[in-house]
């Protein structure tokens, strides 16, 4: 898959995503009709209180779902091919690691503890940059050297063990970026980070950005890290999503009320999302979800119509899509 993206041009395109988990207690409704985009040289944040969908979303990209997980219809374009309609192997050999790669919570758990780091990036680069070993070897310091780490020739006969959570999850950005993939996702990568390396970290990817175009689907529970890094927001709730708009529009004029319940709620800096109460209720369970918008239950707004119809997203000005009726209430 040689074909280049142009930056600003749509690289992965999910559209009316559905989806469900069977379990013994009954059809867990998790996507719900999921549209995303994330265009090329962009940071996309996604958000949302936990079980709305996030991880889901990023593993159905992949073609990492569990077992029980079943596609209820949609398509899943990254660079115009439906990742849904490609064979396990396919996805396999063209497309995890050397087109979109993932980093996950916890680095520790992605990194191999009994090989050194410069022996596991070496894996990745002969596999998708050249078949020489020296010129692996030569390499690898290149991709120690681009995530900053400092020393590359000492960092690269380490072992997991022997680096810092921080040092760690640099190592994983360099693993991603031997694979010479255009699609980073990154699950709350940040979760187990100190804040002081949280920050080098979020340094890292925003310079690779800059430098590489990368693109970069960022799940996140911190609102900080969003106004800090992202260009681009989408908030979901329920399986479904509620907004997208770029980060500044978001923060000053969020259009839906659980956008607007998220972004107000949290006093000062926004902190976390899990730390707000205003809005009541809880999430919903996704095992019969309320029917049409599934936010209807919280929101202070809704009516019949929200219970009986879901609202479809609506771009009520340019870039900035909201699925609700009621949008232009919400002040
Ligand atoms: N294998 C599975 N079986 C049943 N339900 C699942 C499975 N994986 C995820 N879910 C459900 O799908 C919903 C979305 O989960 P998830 O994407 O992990 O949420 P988030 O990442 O936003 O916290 C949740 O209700 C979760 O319980
Ligand atoms: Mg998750």
């Amino acid at each position: 898959m040689a074909e280049k993206v142009a930056v600003g041009e749509p690289l992965l395109e999910i559209k009316d995503l559905k989806l469900e988990f069977i379990t013994e207690e009954g059809t867990v409704e998790a996507l719900d009709g999921v549209n995303l985009t994330v265009k090329k040289g962009e940071i996309h944040g996604l958000i949302g209180e936990t079980g709305c969908g996030k991880s889901v979303t990023s593993l159905a990209t992949l073609g990492l779902l569990d077992n029980n997980a079943r596609v209820r219809g949609g398509e899943i374009l990254y660079k115009g091919i439906d990742l849904l309609e490609l064979k396990e192997e396919e996805l396999r050999k063209g497309i995890r690691g050397n087109e979109i790669s993932m980093i996950f919570q916890n680095p520790s758990t992605s990194l191999n503890p009994v090989y050194d780091v410069g022996n596991q990036i070496r894996e990745s680069i002969l596999l998708y940059q050249t078949k020489d070993k020296k010129e692996a070897s030569r390499l690898v310091l290149s991709e120690l050297d681009r995530v900053k780490l400092p020393d590359p020739e000492d960092i690269s006969t380490k072992f997991p063990h022997e680096l810092s959570g921080g040092m760690k999850q640099r190592v994983m950005i360099a693993m991603m970026l031997a694979c010479q993939s255009n699609l980073l996702i990154a699950d709350e990568p940040t979760t187990a980070l100190d804040v002081s390396i949280q920050a080098q970290f979020l340094k890292v990817l925003k310079e690779l950005k800059e430098r590489e175009e990368l693109s970069i689907l960022y799940i996140t529970h911190d609102m900080a890290v969003v106004s800090e890094i992202c260009d681009v927001v989408t908030v979901m709730y329920g399986g479904q999503i509620a907004e997208t708009a770029d980060v500044h529009t978001l923060f000053k004029n969020p259009s839906h009320p659980y956008a607007k319940g998220l972004i107000y709620s949290v006093p000062g800096v926004m902190q976390s999302i899990d730390d707000f109460e205003t809005i009541p209720g809880t999430v919903p369970r996704l095992i019969s979800p309320p029917s049409g918008c599934r936010f209807h239950p919280r929101c202070e707004y809704a009516k019949k119509i929200c219970q009986k119809k879901k609202p479809e997203l609506e771009e009520i000005e340019k870039d900035h899509y909201v699925a609700c009726y009621f949008w232009e209430e919400v002040e």
